[in-house]
């Protein structure tokens, strides 16, 4: 190792991580360090394809960690992915590229976060985004978009398979879900949500025939690499914990790290050291393990490791939220080929039609009781009064402001005679946790997302289901389903009751893979984890960029928003000079 001194670390050379990395780096004055547990996958071919997901899943680019019993849905056991490789969960994911809804992110700004909502973030989507235009064949098959919401210049090319599924695919799904009421959506990507279109994706398509999946490491390393000696990427390295500067266990001191200690492969220990900052990128599931690790956290968790406790930050690993996946599925009558991004985002009022007052009156009566049994779960880490003022807005986003709540796949099996519906309730109120369980640096994260805690998660996940149920009998939909299979009328009969739709849904179920809220960016009496600048509390050199900081679920798929909240994180980091 020739160089073990730079002025910025960053931990994580994932979807986030390499964003900053790449920015700062721009200035050749500026040494940069990434420190990535994976290797390289530019020539794995689970990663490069685009027409089949989930290649890389099981494979050691995966972290595939195990996740904890689900209390509240049969004690089950789930797996989460991530990705584990330069380029992170981006180069084992489904390459969608969905924004949220602009309200989503102004509500950012209601939790502390001063300078964060839609309009300060757009440009920022714009600036990652280099959008592909479409090709006469993808019109054909239904793609549209609207010039005004896309970027064309930025690093993620985005763009659409071109392998498209052709056919009569998308006009009778169109007209299915008009008939349901859900309007056409030329584009989705412009911060609101409701009704039926089709996505684009994270890929190049000029590339070969099939295109190229653009990961974060394609987008933002590999094209800056060679021509930037003052970029440094430590491959298969792990960063096992901070180290402060001012080392010091009287809580209440500002801290500064001077540095990170790491592991390579074949066990050595040593340290790098950062003069001006240290990034944590290492995703949500890692992120706040690193702060624990380094005395940052809750002290009940870190006493019981014997960590000493620099600074008490008891959300650290808090406010884990996740989205329930289910999926619903039909024998098809009509031979389809190619690939079928086809979406319809719900409100609540689309779901639960003339009961929505009722609902949304039994939900905000609930949520006391909510925040009552999320602060005991945390071991009142969290304060009733934050929670409730939290579910409140959230509450708002759903019922007020008309948040889409259900985001409905619909996909016609290539090949197959079947028809499929992924689908997942979009802003769940269970709350759950990420901790180390273990003073080893290597163990993996006891992961509890707490799936299906509350009645509200379950009535909204079982009115999708309903919903779905409507689309496979309305036209022009229903000449083509033949017969439901799952769960089919055995199982779930019409007109069954929410808990008979939860019993189902509870054993078929699975995570959405979009993990947030664990090292939260929220004012910190509210749970929040960094500050609006992104700084851990009580740090003077120790930021959060990633998953971990978004305070609440989105609407749509992360990587669109983390690609932009990094680009800003980026500008703002950039703004403090470090004295070096
Ligand atoms: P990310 O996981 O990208 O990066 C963290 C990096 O840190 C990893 O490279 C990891 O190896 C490294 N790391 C961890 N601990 C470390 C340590 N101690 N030392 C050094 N390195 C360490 N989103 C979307 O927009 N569209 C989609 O289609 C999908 N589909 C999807 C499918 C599946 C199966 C998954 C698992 C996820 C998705 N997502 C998605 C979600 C999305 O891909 C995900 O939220 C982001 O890529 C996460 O980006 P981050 O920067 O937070 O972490």
């Amino acid at each position: 190792l020739k160089e073990t001194y730079y002025d910025y670390v960053i931990i994580g050379g994932g979807t986030s991580g390499l964003v900053v990395a790449n920015r700062l780096s721009e200035n050749p004055a500026i040494t940069v360090a990434v420190i990535e547990s994976g290797g390289s996958v530019f020539n794995n071919r689970n990663v490069t394809n685009t027409t089949t997901f989930g290649l890389s899943l099981g494979t050691p680019i995966d972290w595939a960690y195990p996740g904890e019993p689900q209390e509240y849905a049969l004690n089950g056991t789930l797996v989460y992915h991530a990705g584990k490789a330069l380029g992170g969960t981006s180069t084992i994911n489904g390459m969608t590229y969905m924004r949220p809804e602009d309200v989503q992110i102004n509500a950012w700004e209601s939790l502390g976060n001063t300078g964060w909502n839609w309009s300060s973030l757009w440009p920022y989507y714009k600036k990652s985004e280099r959008f592909q235009t479409l090709s006469s064949q993808q019109k054909i098959d239904g793609a549209s978009y609207n010039p005004s919401y896309h970027g064309f210049h930025g690093s993620v090319t985005v763009g659409w398979s071109t392998t498209l599924m052709g056919g009569d695919a998308h006009s009778i799904l169109n007209a299915t879900w008009q008939n349901m009421g859900m309007p056409y959506k030329k584009d989705i990507n412009g911060g609101k949500l409701r009704g039926f279109t089709m996505w684009p994706f994270t890929l190049n398509n000029s590339v070969g025939g099939e295109g190229i999946r653009q990961d974060a490491a394609r987008a933002y390393y590999y094209p800056f690499a060679a021509e930037r000696p003052n970029l440094h990427v430590y491959l298969n390295t792990t960063a096992n914990r901070l180290i402060w500067a001012n080392d010091t266990t009287s809580p209440g001191n500002e801290l500064t790290a001077s540095g990170i200690e790491v592991m390579t492969l074949n066990g050595d220990i040593y340290t790098i050291l950062a003069s001006c900052e240290v990034i944590i990128s290492a995703g949500s599931l890692r992120s706040p393990l690193l702060l624990e690790h380094s005395g940052v956290g809750n002290p009940a968790i870190l006493k019981k490791y014997s960590i000493p406790v620099h600074i008490i930050l008891p959300f650290v690993g808090e406010n884990l939220q996740d989205q329930p996946n289910t999926l619903m599925g039909a024998t098809f009558n009509h031979n389809t080929t190619g690939y079928p991004p086809y979406v319809t985002s719900a409100t609540a009022t689309d779901l639960f039609g003339t009961s929505t007052a009722s609902i949304e009156a039994s939900l905000r009566a609930s949520i006391p009781a909510y925040a009552a049994a999320v602060a005991a779960n945390s071991g009142n880490a969290f304060s009733v009064s934050a929670l409730t003022t939290l579910f409140t807005i959230q509450a708002d986003l759903i019922f007020t402001q008309n948040t889409p709540l259900a985001e409905i796949l619909s996909v016609p099996v290539a090949g197959a005679l079947e028809f499929v519906t992924p689908f997942w309730v979009l802003f769940p109120f269970a709350r759950g946790s990420v901790h180390i369980q273990s003073t080893n640096t290597s163990s993996p994260p006891a992961i509890n997302p707490n799936f299906f805690q509350f009645p509200f998660d379950v009535s909204a996940q079982a009115a999708i289901g309903r919903f779905v149920r409507r689309a496979f009998a309305t036209a022009p939909l229903s000449n083509h389903v033949t017969a439901e299979l799952l769960p089919g009328l055995e199982t779930v009969p019409a007109n069954a009751s929410d808990e008979t739709w939860g019993a189902w849904l509870k054993s078929v179920y699975g995570p959405n893979y979009h993990p947030v809220g664990t090292a939260a960016m929220m004012a910190r009496e509210l749970g929040g984890v960094v500050d609006p600048e992104l700084r851990v509390y009580g740090t003077t050199n120790v930021r959060v960029v990633d998953a971990s900081i978004l305070p609440f679920q989105v609407c749509g798929h992360l990587t669109s928003t983390l690609y932009a909240v990094a680009e800003r994180a980026a500008e703002i980091i950039k703004e403090k000079t470090c004295s070096s």
